[in-house]
């Protein structure tokens, strides 16, 4: 049978600690079940730790059997271990990406942590205090990344993986004034010009499920407090389906189509 469709699953901010040995195994059972691959958005751990990052290895290489694909997050970079962190998951056979691209079954995956700085008019400019200028620098960077991962892609549909926002609308619900800490409109920009089909991220643990860039591409936060918030009764993990179109690249992308999580709730 030909495959038409991807089922991709997407959780970030797992913030697995030393306590949580266990703990993730049957969710990682269930969403190999029903998904051909995972997105993990950053925040594997809670303190970065690499003991931490090994108690995931472990859940995972337990009971994934599909591949899993991660960007990291900030907390993963709390105790300068960020390096190490990304080995442990890479040993566990998760493909880390940080300004890299990927392919499963045809469709391009692009992924970097991202960073802060606000959005649209409210986003911090380059000007005064070198501080300024370099914090500034950092997302700009960010963006530089996910667009060179963009552009290795040569598949028509392409994803992209953050863990921070690139749009308002999804932290929408967190405190106005921590919204520029949770994203940046600078890695709108590539996704917009890259015509990505959807963007998932984390981060905003109290934001809003969707929202779009303001090309109209579907961004989902996946950040799995808010996926318990939002659907109490269903594991925390979302699924969508990604079309998967053999058709001219050229050609706008299909819209994917979000599925309301998976059928054993
Ligand atoms: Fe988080
Ligand atoms: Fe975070």
């Amino acid at each position: 049978m030909t495959r038409t469709q991807l089922r991709i699953a997407a959780v970030g901010d797992l913030h697995v600690s030393k306590t949580s040995q266990g703990a993730f195994q049957p969710l990682f059972s269930q969403i190999s079940d029903v998904a051909d691959v995972l997105l993990l958005c950053g925040d594997f751990t809670d303190y970065g730790l690499p003991d931490e990052a090994r108690i995931l290895a472990r859940e995972l290489s337990t009971a994934m059997k599909i591949p899993v694909i991660a960007v990291l997050g900030n907390h993963d970079y709390e105790s300068g271990k960020q390096h190490e962190i990304r080995e442990i998951l890479i040993d566990a056979g998760v493909t880390v990406l940080d300004g890299e691209a990927t392919e499963v079954h045809g469709v391009g995956f692009a992924g970097v942590k991202g960073f802060a700085g606000g959005f649209g008019r409210g986003a911090l400019g380059p000007w005064g205090e070198h501080a300024i200028k370099a914090f500034v620098q950092e997302a700009v960077d960010e963006a530089l990344k996910l667009e060179a991962a963009l552009a290795r892609l040569r598949t028509h549909t392409r994803v992209a993986l953050l863990h921070y926002s690139p749009v308002r609308a999804t932290v929408e619900g967190e405190p106005p004034e921590i919204f520029a800490y949770l994203g940046s409109s600078r890695l709108e920009e590539p996704i917009n010009r890259y015509r990505v089909s959807a963007v998932f991220h984390g981060h905003a643990h109290r934001g809003a499920a969707e929202g779009r860039t303001s090309t109209g591409i579907p961004v989902h936060n996946v950040a799995m407090p808010l996926l318990m918030r939002v659907n109490p009764n269903r594991p925390p993990f979302l699924i969508v389906e990604m079309p998967l179109d053999e058709a001219d690249a050229s050609a706008p992308p299909a819209e994917p189509r979000r599925e309301p999580l998976v059928k054993s709730a």
